[in-house]
């Protein structure tokens, strides 16, 4: 089986639509407000949320329907179709990096077996989390492909360096998956809806063991060797920015942040090893917004 695929590589049946890859705007050190509409509007909407946001004012509205989504809104029902199924493609995504990890690396000399079993673990959690995510699919009306899937989160998890791997993976893609899941445990509580809320509780503690794999790995790969551990910290850098979404990422629940689009989850980081610092730099790692 071929080694170290690249996102466009990735097999789908004909239920899945591809939009394509920003990857112009998420790699840039500036954006404009209307950059970061347009593209979250090609990312996350179909016709329905297309037309939801015709009649509500426009694409910014669609960017105030993140933690101040009210589960009594009319629209918020649309909103949670459109937050589970990316959450769903991120997981199959997820299951895809996590299981080339195992594979890509493994007549590596340098990785000891752990890291091998590390990565089949995570491999074995997120094939859990597509059954549960497709699931909840189900459980909000929500039809697998009713939504384009974007392969941005794959597309970073690629490098052929494993403490690199780890990076893109376990720590940036995995800590992106604990803020939006604290957000969606939120509305699942908002909401009264049990079955999300404890799901969603549920797979957000693997998720923590993954990042955990990620500072670990990516700490002990580098140990000794300053001008690898200087590479990661760089490419650590880069895709906390682009996983910033335009710097729509930022705040932190604890403290009470309710104006960004997607706050940090900051004691789910913590326990996966987040220091303070570290997770004020993925808060501030946004691009530079102009008007
Ligand atoms: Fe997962
Ligand atoms: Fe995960």
């Amino acid at each position: 089986m071929k080694k170290f695929m690249t996102s466009d590589e990735l097999a789908r049946d004909d239920r899945f639509t591809r939009s394509s890859l920003p990857l112009d705007f998420l790699m840039a050190e500036e954006v404009t407000v209307e950059q970061i509409e347009t593209t979250m509007t090609t990312l996350l909407s179909n016709p329905d949320m297309l037309k939801s946001m015709e009649d509500e004012g426009g694409a910014a509205s669609l960017l105030s329907g993140g933690p101040r989504l009210n589960p009594e809104e009319e629209r918020a029902k649309l909103t949670m179709k459109t937050q589970m199924h990316g959450i769903f493609m991120g997981e199959m995504q997820a299951l895809e990096a996590a299981g080339r990890s195992a594979w890509d690396f493994q007549d590596n000399e340098e990785l000891p077996w752990e890291f091998q079993l590390d990565m089949c673990r995570q491999t074995w959690d997120e094939g859990r989390h597509v059954e549960i995510y497709s699931a909840l699919l189900d459980h909000v009306d929500c039809e697998i492909g009713e939504f384009n899937e974007n392969l941005f989160l794959f597309e970073f998890g690629c490098s052929d360096d494993p403490a690199e791997r780890v990076t893109g993976v376990n720590r940036c893609l995995e800590g992106l998956a604990l803020d939006v899941f604290q957000q969606t445990i939120r509305f699942g509580k908002a909401a009264d809806d049990e079955t999300i809320a404890q799901s969603v509780d549920f797979v957000s503690a693997d998720e923590v063991t993954h990042v955990k794999f990620g500072q670990v790995w990516a700490k002990a790969l580098t140990e000794g060797d300053p001008e690898r551990r200087q590479k990661i910290v760089n490419f650590q850098r880069k895709v906390d920015r682009a996983f910033s979404l335009g710097g729509l990422r930022g705040g932190s629940y604890d403290g009470g942040a309710t104006e960004a689009f997607l706050p940090i989850a900051r004691e789910f980081r913590k326990v996966a090893g987040f220091s303070d610092e570290e997770i004020d730099e993925v808060a501030g790692a946004g691009p530079k917004v102009t008007s």
